[in-house]
């Protein structure tokens, strides 16, 4: 599946940033106790299954990984084909089995799911909130949504990628604002204060950071 029009200058922006993206600590997750911290917070919010789980905006794989490794039917999508194609060879590499695809999180190609991941995904969504609506109806009854977001920045006056259209999260999404968005759609939610916690990021963080877990 293509980008949609209206989304081909963000998916070159992350193209552009594929080949660089692991470098960035909790991103690449290649120092094993930044590696083990989203381990245990993975088994945290998704208990042992295995289980369907849909990685949204998946990027380079790196919690695709640990989610295969944990036993979990693995589906990444991301828009951007140099991430996917980063994100299948790091799988690969590792032996490890998962299915990437290149298309809008907005719209996952896929019917169902026990579980819907993403991680700093819905700042760079055009239209958040139908996006959370379509994740909910995707879940199996008993199925969960894992967000983890955070509120990195307040944006300036032009799009972070050329040609991008107006995000109305973009900077990132306070957990007060998650729940008002989500808490309407799901059986139940809790929040989790990732900020304190510098294993998870590879240093000390100072802005707002947060997995917000629901239940269908
Ligand atoms: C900040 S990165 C996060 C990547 C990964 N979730 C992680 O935590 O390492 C944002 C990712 O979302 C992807 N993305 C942006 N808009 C998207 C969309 N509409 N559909 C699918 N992926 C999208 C980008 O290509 C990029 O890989």
């Amino acid at each position: 599946m293509a980008a949609p029009d209206a989304l081909r200058g963000i998916a070159r922006f992350w193209d552009d940033a594929a080949a660089s993206f692991d470098d960035e600590p909790d991103h690449g997750l290649r120092d094993p106790r930044i590696r083990a911290a989203w381990s245990a917070r993975l088994a945290g919010w998704i208990p042992s299954g295995p289980w369907d789980v849909l990685d949204l905006g998946c990027g380079t794989g790196s919690l695709a990984a640990l989610l295969a490794r944990a036993g979990h039917r693995v589906t990444g999508v991301d828009l951007a084909p140099q991430m996917v194609a980063q994100a299948r060879a790091k799988l690969a590499d590792a032996g490890l089995p998962a299915t990437f695809v290149v298309g809008d999180a907005a719209d996952p190609p896929v019917a169902e799911a026990d579980v819907v991941l993403a991680r700093h995904l819905l700042w760079t969504l055009p239209d958040p909130h139908a996006a959370l609506a379509r994740w909910v109806g995707l879940l199996r009854p008993g199925g969960s949504l894992v967000l983890v977001e955070g509120r990195w920045s307040t944006p300036g006056d032009a799009p972070y990628a050329p040609d991008a259209p107006s995000l109305p999260w973009d900077g990132g999404v306070t957990a007060a604002q998650l729940v008002d968005a989500v808490g309407p759609l799901v059986a139940g939610l809790r929040l989790e204060d990732l900020s304190d916690d510098d294993a998870l990021w590879g240093g000390p963080v100072t802005d707002e950071r947060y997995a917000l877990v629901a239940t269908v």
